[in-house]
C-alpha cells in the first residue's frame, strides 16, 4: 500500500522587529521626529530586509526587498489601499489621483491618461528647453545663486505653461510660498490622527494651511474657469494638459447611459495634485543632480562630451529638440543615477486590507507596509559602493542586470507616476539645455544636509556659482 505524503505548509515565520511600541525608544539616535530615515536605516541594519513596529497601536513593517515590493505594489496590490499619512493628505489634494482609492482613482485614472500620454508629452519638449534657455540667458558669470529655488522656479514655470498653458503670474508664482507653508506644516498635519475632523478649529498651525490652500483654491479655479470660458467661446483647444483633461470623457457610460467627463470639484483636486507631484518632484530631482555633478568632475566631463557631441560647440551650437533626446542616453543616465541617490519621492507606503503573504511571513490586516527609494538606492548588495555617483550603473547592460523594483523613483503598479515620461523629458531637456552652457561648482563649506518631507529637499538653499562653458 502507498501512502501520500503529507502535504508540507510553510510554517508562517514571525515578523522580526521591535519588541515595544515606537515610543518605547523614543531617547534611542534613530529616533528622530521628522527624520524617518534614521529609523529605516537602523531597521534594516538591525533585522534584515523586513522589520517590524509598532506606533499608537498601528503595526508598521519596513521592507527592502524587491520581491516583497513587487507583491505589495503589483502581484497583491488589490489588498492595499495607501498608507494613512497619504489618506490624510486628502485635506489638500481631496480626491485626486494620489489620494483617491478605487473606484474613484480607476475612473479619474482612466480619463487623464490620454494626456500624459507619450506622444502627448513630446509636444511639450519644446517648450520645455525654451523655458531652460530663458532661465540660462539671464544668469551672469561668476554669480552664485541657490540652485534649489531656481530649479523650482523653473519647473515651476514649466508645469504651469506646458500644462495649464497659463502665464506665471504673481498667484501663480504664490503656488511656491504657499507650498512651502504647507510642506513646513506636513509633518504637524499628517501626524494628527483624524486630522479630518479637526480642519474647522482655530489652531494656529491649522489656520495657516487652510489660509494657504484656500489661496491654492482660488489660483486653480480661476485657471478651470477660464479654460472652461475659453471651451464655451469656441476658442482652439491650445493642446495643454488641463484642456484635455477637461475635454476628455468616461470611456464607460453611467447609469444613464451618458459618457461624462470631470465635475469643476475632481478637476481641481486633479490639477492640484499633478502641480504638486508634476513641479516640486523634478525640482528637487534637478537640484541633486547639479550637486552631485559639481562634485564628479570626470562625470561632468563626460556629460558635456555627449551634448558636444550631439549639439554642437561654439557656433554650431544649438538647443536641444526633440530629434535629439534618443541621442541624450548619459544626460538621461545622469538623471537616473541623481535619482538612485537622492531621490525626490524617497518613501512611500500601503495599508493592508486583509491578511497578506510576502515570503514566509503574514502581514496582518491593517498594518502599515513602508519603502524607502532612498535606502533601496544605497544598498551595497544592488548599488556596490553606493555612495559612489557612477552613471554608467544605468548603461541599459548595467540596468538589465538588477531587480526591477531595486530602483523604482516613480513607484510601480496600478498607481505608477502618471508623469515619469513627463518627468524624464523635463530632466533631460533641462539638464541639457543649461550645462552645454554653464557649469555649477558648489558654493557651499559642508555637504548639503537632507529634509525627508514629501519629496527629499535639500535642507538649507543649495549655492553654487555659475561658472560659463
Ligand atoms: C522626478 C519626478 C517625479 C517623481 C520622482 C515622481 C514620483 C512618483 C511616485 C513614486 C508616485 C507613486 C506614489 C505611490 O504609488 O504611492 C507618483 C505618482 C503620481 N505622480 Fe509622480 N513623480 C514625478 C513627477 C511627476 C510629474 C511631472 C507629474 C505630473 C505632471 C506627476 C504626477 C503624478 C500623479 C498624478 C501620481 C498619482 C498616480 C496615480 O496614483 O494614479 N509626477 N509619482
Amino acid at each position: 500500500m502507498t501512502t501520500t505524503p503529507p502535504v508540507l505548509q510553510p510554517t508562517p515565520l514571525p515578523l522580526p522587529g521591535l519588541k515595544h511600541s515606537l515610543p518605547f525608544y523614543a531617547f534611542k539616535p534613530w529616533v528622530k521626529l521628522g527624520s524617518p530615515i534614521l529609523l529605516f536605516e537602523y531597521l534594516l541594519k538591525t533585522f534584515g530586509n523586513i522589520a517590524h513596529y509598532r506606533f499608537l497601536g498601528t503595526p508598521i513593517v519596513f521592507i527592502n526587498d524587491p520581491e516583497y515590493i513587487r507583491e505589495v505594489l503589483v502581484n497583491q496590490s488589490s489588498a492595499f489601499v495607501k498608507e494613512r499619512t497619504v489618506r490624510r493628505m486628502k485635506v489638500l489634494l481631496g480626491e485626486g489621483l494620489i489620494t483617491s482609492d478605487d473606484p474613484i482613482h480607476i475612473r479619474q485614472r482612466r480619463i487623464a491618461a490620454p494626456a500624459f500620454h507619450r506622444q502627448r508629452i513630446a509636444a511639450y519638449g519644446d517648450q520645455i528647453v525654451a523655458i531652460a534657455a530663458a532661465q540660462r540667458e539671464q544668469w551672469q558669470p561668476n554669480h552664485t545663486i541657490d540652485i534649489a529655488a531656481a530649479s523650482m522656479s523653473l519647473s515651476l514655470e514649466i508645469v504651469a505653461r506646458t500644462l495649464f498653458d497659463t502665464e506665471v503670474t504673481a498667484d501663480i508664482r504664490s503656488i511656491n510660498d504657499e507650498v512651502n507653508t504647507i510642506m513646513d506644516l506636513y509633518n504637524f498635519i499628517v501626524a494628527f490622527p483624524r486630522i479630518e475632523s479637526f480642519m474647522h478649529l482655530p489652531i494656529p498651525g491649522i489656520i495657516k494651511f487652510r489660509r494657504s490652500k484656500a489661496r491654492l483654491d482660488a489660483v486653480v479655479d480661476r485657471l478651470i474657469r477660464e479654460h472652461r470660458q475659453a471651451a464655451a467661446n469656441g476658442e482652439p483647444d491650445k493642446g495643454d494638459l488641463l484642456s484635455m483633461l477637461l475635454a476628455s470623457t468616461d470611456d464607460q457610460a453611467d447609469a444613464s447611459g451618458q459618457l461624462t467627463g470631470m465635475t469643476d470639484a475632481q478637476a481641481r483636486d486633479e490639477v492640484l495634485t499633478i502641480f504638486l507631484a508634476g513641479y516640486e518632484t523634478v525640482a528637487n530631482g534637478l537640484a541633486w543632480t547639479w550637486y552631485l555633478l559639481s562634485q564628479n568632475p570626470d562625470v561632468e566631463a563626460k556629460l558635456h562630451a555627449e551634448l558636444d557631441a550631439v549639439l554642437g560647440t561654439g557656433s554650431n551650437l544649438r538647443l536641444p529638440t526633440l530629434a535629439d533626446y534618443p541621442n541624450l542616453r548619459y544626460t538621461e543616465q545622469v538623471f537616473a543615477e541623481a535619482m538612485r541617490l537622492y531621490p525626490p519621492a524617497w518613501a512611500m507606503g500601503r495599508m493592508s486590507t486583509r491578511p497578506v503573504q510576502l515570503g514566509p511571513y503574514t502581514i496582518p490586516t491593517g498594518a502599515h507596509v513602508f519603502f524607502s527609494q532612498y535606502i533601496m538606492g544605497r544598498d551595497p548588495q544592488y548599488f556596490p559602493d553606493p555612495l559612489r555617483f557612477d552613471p554608467d550603473r544605468f548603461s541599459p547592460e548595467n540596468k538589465a542586470r538588477r531587480p526591477k523594483f531595486t530602483y523604482f523613483p516613480f513607484g510601480g503598479g496600478n498607481r505608477q507616476c502618471i508623469g515619469e515620461s513627463f518627468a524624464w523629458m523635463e530632466g533631460v531637456f533641462s539638464i541639457a539645455t543649461i550645462a552645454q552652457r554653464w557649469r555649477l561648482a558648489y558654493a557651499g563649506t559642508t555637504p548639503p544636509e537632507v529634509q525627508a518631507k514629501i519629496t527629499l529637499r535639500p535642507k538649507d538653499p543649495l549655492m553654487m556659482k555659475l561658472i560659463p562653458r
